[in-house]
Protein backbone atom coordinates (compact mmCIF):
# COMPACT_ATOMS: atom_id res chain seq x y z
CA UNK A 1 0.00 0.00 0.00
CA UNK A 2 1.77 3.72 -0.99
CA UNK A 3 2.22 5.93 2.29
CA UNK A 4 -0.36 7.93 2.55
CA UNK A 5 1.12 11.68 3.48
CA UNK A 6 -0.41 15.27 4.12
CA UNK A 7 2.21 17.71 3.70
CA UNK A 8 0.33 21.57 4.84
CA UNK A 9 2.12 24.31 2.73
CA UNK A 10 3.21 22.40 0.04
CA UNK A 11 2.93 25.16 -2.54
CA UNK A 12 6.70 26.02 -2.63
CA UNK A 13 9.79 25.89 -0.51
CA UNK A 14 10.37 22.48 1.37
CA UNK A 15 6.69 21.17 1.62
CA UNK A 16 6.96 21.46 -2.22
CA UNK A 17 10.46 19.52 -2.40
CA UNK A 18 8.89 17.09 -0.06
CA UNK A 19 5.74 16.54 -2.76
CA UNK A 20 8.16 16.57 -5.29
CA UNK A 21 10.53 13.51 -3.59
CA UNK A 22 7.46 11.82 -2.04
CA UNK A 23 5.97 11.34 -5.21
CA UNK A 24 8.79 10.26 -7.10
CA UNK A 25 8.35 7.07 -3.85
CA UNK A 26 4.53 6.64 -5.51
CA UNK A 27 3.06 8.01 -2.34
CA UNK A 28 -0.49 9.28 -1.77
CA UNK A 29 0.07 13.19 -1.78
CA UNK A 30 -2.45 15.19 0.12
CA UNK A 31 -1.47 18.67 -0.60
CA UNK A 32 -2.65 22.03 1.08
CA UNK A 33 -1.57 25.68 0.19
CA UNK A 34 -3.62 28.85 -0.06
CA UNK A 35 -2.07 30.08 -3.36
CA UNK A 36 -4.34 28.05 -6.21
CA UNK A 37 -1.96 28.48 -9.19
CA UNK A 38 1.34 27.53 -6.56
CA UNK A 39 -0.36 24.55 -5.36
CA UNK A 40 -1.62 23.20 -8.50
CA UNK A 41 1.89 23.75 -10.19
CA UNK A 42 3.34 21.60 -7.04
CA UNK A 43 0.44 19.00 -7.30
CA UNK A 44 1.12 18.41 -10.83
CA UNK A 45 4.83 18.34 -10.08
CA UNK A 46 4.35 15.35 -7.86
CA UNK A 47 1.68 13.66 -10.10
CA UNK A 48 4.22 13.84 -12.67
CA UNK A 49 6.91 11.71 -10.44
CA UNK A 50 4.45 9.34 -9.62
CA UNK A 51 1.91 10.62 -7.07
CA UNK A 52 -1.58 10.42 -6.35
CA UNK A 53 -2.58 12.97 -5.03
CA UNK A 54 -5.42 15.42 -3.20
CA UNK A 55 -5.18 19.74 -3.85
CA UNK A 56 -6.66 21.12 -0.83
CA UNK A 57 -7.19 24.64 -1.48
CA UNK A 58 -6.80 26.28 2.12
CA UNK A 59 -5.50 27.92 5.23
CA UNK A 60 -4.38 25.99 7.49
CA UNK A 61 -5.40 29.15 10.84
CA UNK A 62 -8.94 28.17 9.38
CA UNK A 63 -10.53 25.23 11.04
CA UNK A 64 -13.27 24.71 8.83
CA UNK A 65 -10.45 24.36 6.12
CA UNK A 66 -8.90 21.97 7.72
CA UNK A 67 -12.00 20.10 8.92
CA UNK A 68 -13.29 19.85 5.24
CA UNK A 69 -9.68 19.04 4.16
CA UNK A 70 -9.17 16.14 6.54
CA UNK A 71 -12.88 14.95 5.25
CA UNK A 72 -11.95 14.99 2.07
CA UNK A 73 -8.47 12.64 3.04
CA UNK A 74 -10.88 10.18 5.09
CA UNK A 75 -13.13 9.79 2.34
CA UNK A 76 -10.36 9.47 -0.39
CA UNK A 77 -7.39 7.16 1.79
CA UNK A 78 -9.99 6.32 5.16
CA UNK A 79 -6.93 8.27 7.24
CA UNK A 80 -3.20 8.59 6.80
CA UNK A 81 0.15 7.22 7.59
CA UNK A 82 2.27 10.63 8.06
CA UNK A 83 0.83 14.34 8.69
CA UNK A 84 3.25 16.62 7.30
CA UNK A 85 3.04 19.86 9.57
CA UNK A 86 4.94 22.12 7.36
CA UNK A 87 2.76 25.41 7.00
CA UNK A 88 5.02 28.42 8.16
CA UNK A 89 5.62 32.00 7.95
CA UNK A 90 7.94 34.35 9.29
CA UNK A 91 8.35 38.00 8.51
CA UNK A 92 10.73 40.71 9.42
CA UNK A 93 10.38 43.09 12.78
CA UNK A 94 11.89 45.34 14.74
CA UNK A 95 11.64 45.62 18.31
CA UNK A 96 10.87 49.16 18.26
CA UNK A 97 8.54 48.95 15.87
CA UNK A 98 6.73 45.63 17.81
CA UNK A 99 3.78 44.91 17.39
CA UNK A 100 1.33 42.06 19.12
CA UNK A 101 -0.63 41.56 15.77
CA UNK A 102 2.96 40.32 13.90
CA UNK A 103 3.36 38.04 17.11
CA UNK A 104 -0.69 36.83 16.57
CA UNK A 105 -0.27 36.84 13.07
CA UNK A 106 2.79 34.26 13.22
CA UNK A 107 1.27 32.22 15.64
CA UNK A 108 -2.09 31.88 13.66
CA UNK A 109 -0.01 29.85 11.36
CA UNK A 110 2.83 28.48 13.22
CA UNK A 111 1.13 27.11 16.11
CA UNK A 112 -2.63 27.10 16.06
CA UNK A 113 -3.34 25.99 12.25
CA UNK A 114 -0.75 23.41 13.24
CA UNK A 115 -2.87 22.66 16.77
CA UNK A 116 -5.67 22.16 14.04
CA UNK A 117 -4.32 19.16 12.15
CA UNK A 118 -3.24 17.85 15.19
CA UNK A 119 -6.38 18.04 16.29
CA UNK A 120 -7.86 16.53 13.17
CA UNK A 121 -5.71 13.37 12.53
CA UNK A 122 -4.42 12.30 16.08
CA UNK A 123 -8.13 10.47 17.06
CA UNK A 124 -8.06 8.33 13.68
CA UNK A 125 -3.84 7.69 14.34
CA UNK A 126 -4.85 6.33 17.73
CA UNK A 127 -7.39 4.04 17.35
CA UNK A 128 -5.09 2.32 14.14
CA UNK A 129 -2.04 2.96 17.04
CA UNK A 130 -0.13 3.65 13.83
CA UNK A 131 1.23 6.97 12.50
CA UNK A 132 3.65 9.92 12.31
CA UNK A 133 3.00 13.41 12.83
CA UNK A 134 5.85 15.53 12.09
CA UNK A 135 5.45 19.24 12.47
CA UNK A 136 8.23 21.60 11.09
CA UNK A 137 9.64 23.66 13.65
CA UNK A 138 12.63 25.17 13.82
CA UNK A 139 16.11 25.77 15.03
CA UNK A 140 15.44 29.29 15.65
CA UNK A 141 12.71 27.89 18.73
CA UNK A 142 16.17 27.33 20.90
CA UNK A 143 16.56 30.87 21.51
CA UNK A 144 15.03 33.90 20.75
CA UNK A 145 16.78 35.63 17.47
CA UNK A 146 16.97 39.41 17.28
CA UNK A 147 14.67 40.58 14.11
CA UNK A 148 12.83 37.37 14.41
CA UNK A 149 11.35 37.44 18.19
CA UNK A 150 7.76 36.45 16.79
CA UNK A 151 9.13 33.89 14.94
CA UNK A 152 11.37 32.14 17.44
CA UNK A 153 8.64 32.31 19.95
CA UNK A 154 6.56 30.89 17.76
CA UNK A 155 8.61 27.96 16.74
CA UNK A 156 9.66 27.28 20.71
CA UNK A 157 5.93 27.02 21.32
CA UNK A 158 5.61 24.56 18.20
CA UNK A 159 8.51 22.69 19.52
CA UNK A 160 7.13 21.99 23.26
CA UNK A 161 4.18 21.47 22.28
CA UNK A 162 5.02 18.67 20.13
CA UNK A 163 7.44 17.60 22.96
CA UNK A 164 4.41 17.40 25.33
CA UNK A 165 2.32 15.41 23.05
CA UNK A 166 4.73 13.29 22.27
CA UNK A 167 6.11 12.01 25.84
CA UNK A 168 2.24 10.99 26.46
CA UNK A 169 1.68 9.21 23.23
CA UNK A 170 5.11 7.12 23.94
CA UNK A 171 3.90 3.46 23.36
CA UNK A 172 0.76 4.50 21.64
CA UNK A 173 2.02 3.50 18.48
CA UNK A 174 1.49 7.30 17.20
CA UNK A 175 5.15 8.97 16.34
CA UNK A 176 5.65 12.63 16.89
CA UNK A 177 8.64 14.38 15.02
CA UNK A 178 10.17 17.91 15.53
CA UNK A 179 11.85 18.61 12.59
CA UNK A 180 14.28 21.48 13.07
CA UNK A 181 16.14 22.68 9.99
CA UNK A 182 18.71 25.30 9.92
CA UNK A 183 18.87 27.46 6.83
CA UNK A 184 17.06 25.51 3.89
CA UNK A 185 16.80 27.85 0.17
CA UNK A 186 13.07 28.60 0.32
CA UNK A 187 10.57 31.11 -0.62
CA UNK A 188 10.96 32.77 2.64
CA UNK A 189 15.04 32.42 3.01
CA UNK A 190 15.01 34.40 -0.11
CA UNK A 191 13.92 37.24 1.49
CA UNK A 192 17.04 37.33 4.08
CA UNK A 193 20.36 38.54 3.73
CA UNK A 194 21.94 35.59 2.65
CA UNK A 195 25.34 36.85 4.66
CA UNK A 196 23.28 35.94 7.84
CA UNK A 197 22.49 32.57 6.79
CA UNK A 198 25.36 29.94 7.12
CA UNK A 199 25.34 26.41 6.03
CA UNK A 200 22.53 27.14 3.52
CA UNK A 201 21.32 23.83 2.29
CA UNK A 202 19.72 23.65 -1.27
CA UNK A 203 15.77 22.93 -0.86
CA UNK A 204 16.92 19.11 -2.21
CA UNK A 205 18.99 18.52 -0.02
CA UNK A 206 17.33 19.78 2.92
CA UNK A 207 14.24 17.86 2.06
CA UNK A 208 16.00 14.62 1.69
CA UNK A 209 18.36 15.29 5.51
CA UNK A 210 14.03 15.73 6.80
CA UNK A 211 12.48 12.66 5.21
CA UNK A 212 15.86 10.44 6.40
CA UNK A 213 15.47 11.70 9.57
CA UNK A 214 11.66 10.88 9.93
CA UNK A 215 12.32 7.70 8.73
CA UNK A 216 15.28 6.94 11.33
CA UNK A 217 12.31 6.73 13.93
CA UNK A 218 14.07 9.77 15.75
CA UNK A 219 11.97 12.08 17.61
CA UNK A 220 13.50 15.22 17.20
CA UNK A 221 15.09 15.78 13.09
CA UNK A 222 17.95 18.78 13.22
CA UNK A 223 20.35 19.67 10.31
CA UNK A 224 22.91 20.42 9.18
CA UNK A 225 25.00 19.78 12.18
CA UNK A 226 27.18 22.48 12.33
CA UNK A 227 24.74 24.86 12.72
CA UNK A 228 22.07 22.67 14.21
CA UNK A 229 24.37 21.14 17.01
CA UNK A 230 25.21 24.25 18.86
CA UNK A 231 21.95 25.18 18.74
CA UNK A 232 19.65 23.02 19.74
CA UNK A 233 22.31 21.76 23.02
CA UNK A 234 24.27 24.74 23.23
CA UNK A 235 23.20 27.60 22.93
CA UNK A 236 20.09 27.23 25.07
CA UNK A 237 22.66 27.04 28.10
CA UNK A 238 24.98 29.80 26.93
CA UNK A 239 24.70 33.08 29.32
CA UNK A 240 23.02 36.07 28.29
CA UNK A 241 26.31 37.70 28.51
CA UNK A 242 27.90 36.17 25.73
CA UNK A 243 24.89 35.32 24.02
CA UNK A 244 23.66 39.20 23.75
CA UNK A 245 27.19 39.62 22.37
CA UNK A 246 27.32 37.86 19.55
CA UNK A 247 23.57 37.69 18.51
CA UNK A 248 23.36 41.98 18.35
CA UNK A 249 25.13 41.64 15.28
CA UNK A 250 22.57 39.28 13.41
CA UNK A 251 19.74 41.99 11.40
CA UNK A 252 16.55 41.92 10.40
CA UNK A 253 15.23 40.31 7.20
CA UNK A 254 16.22 42.38 3.79
CA UNK A 255 12.63 42.17 2.29
CA UNK A 256 8.86 41.73 4.08
CA UNK A 257 6.86 39.14 3.74
CA UNK A 258 3.86 39.76 1.04
CA UNK A 259 0.27 37.37 1.66
CA UNK A 260 0.31 36.75 -2.10
CA UNK A 261 -2.66 34.41 -1.61
CA UNK A 262 -4.55 37.72 -1.02
CA UNK A 263 -4.17 38.13 -4.73
CA UNK A 264 -3.95 34.75 -5.96
CA UNK A 265 -6.97 33.12 -4.34
N1 LIG B 1 13.66 27.43 4.82
C1 LIG B 1 14.27 27.39 6.00
O1 LIG B 1 15.48 27.71 6.11
C2 LIG B 1 13.53 26.95 7.22
C3 LIG B 1 14.24 26.75 8.39
C4 LIG B 1 13.59 26.33 9.53
C5 LIG B 1 12.24 26.06 9.46
N2 LIG B 1 11.55 26.28 8.32
C6 LIG B 1 10.12 26.01 8.30
O2 LIG B 1 9.82 25.23 7.17
C7 LIG B 1 8.46 25.41 6.82
C8 LIG B 1 8.36 25.68 5.33
O3 LIG B 1 8.93 26.95 5.04
P1 LIG B 1 9.74 27.29 3.72
O4 LIG B 1 11.08 27.70 4.14
O5 LIG B 1 9.59 26.22 2.73
O6 LIG B 1 9.01 28.64 3.27
P2 LIG B 1 8.00 28.96 2.09
O7 LIG B 1 8.57 28.65 0.77
O8 LIG B 1 7.55 30.36 2.36
O9 LIG B 1 6.79 27.94 2.35
C9 LIG B 1 5.81 28.15 3.32
C10 LIG B 1 4.59 27.32 2.93
O10 LIG B 1 3.60 27.48 3.96
C11 LIG B 1 2.37 27.77 3.34
N3 LIG B 1 1.52 28.54 4.24
C12 LIG B 1 1.81 29.68 4.90
N4 LIG B 1 0.76 30.10 5.62
C13 LIG B 1 -0.23 29.19 5.39
C14 LIG B 1 -1.55 29.07 5.83
N5 LIG B 1 -2.11 29.96 6.66
N6 LIG B 1 -2.30 28.02 5.41
C15 LIG B 1 -1.76 27.11 4.56
N7 LIG B 1 -0.49 27.16 4.12
C16 LIG B 1 0.25 28.19 4.53
C17 LIG B 1 2.74 28.56 2.08
O11 LIG B 1 1.74 28.43 1.10
P3 LIG B 1 0.61 29.53 0.73
O12 LIG B 1 1.23 30.88 0.85
O13 LIG B 1 0.22 29.14 -0.66
O14 LIG B 1 -0.48 29.29 1.72
C18 LIG B 1 3.97 27.80 1.63
O15 LIG B 1 3.61 26.67 0.87
C19 LIG B 1 7.96 26.57 7.69
O16 LIG B 1 7.26 26.05 8.80
C20 LIG B 1 9.24 27.23 8.14
O17 LIG B 1 9.08 27.94 9.34
C21 LIG B 1 12.17 26.72 7.18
Amino acid sequence: MPLRVLITGASSGLGRELARQLGQEGCRLALTGRRAEKLAQAADGARCAGAEVLELLGDTTKREDVQRHYARIKAAWDGLDWAILNAGVGDSESARSFTAKNVRWTFETNVFGAAEWIEAVLPDMLAAKSGTIAGVSSIAGFRGLPGAASYSASKAALTTLLEGIRVELRGSGVRIVTVCPGFVKSEMTARNDPRQMPFLLETEDGVRRMLSGIRKGRSLVHFPWPLSTPMVYLMPNLPNAIYDRVFSKFKKRKKPYVDESKSQG
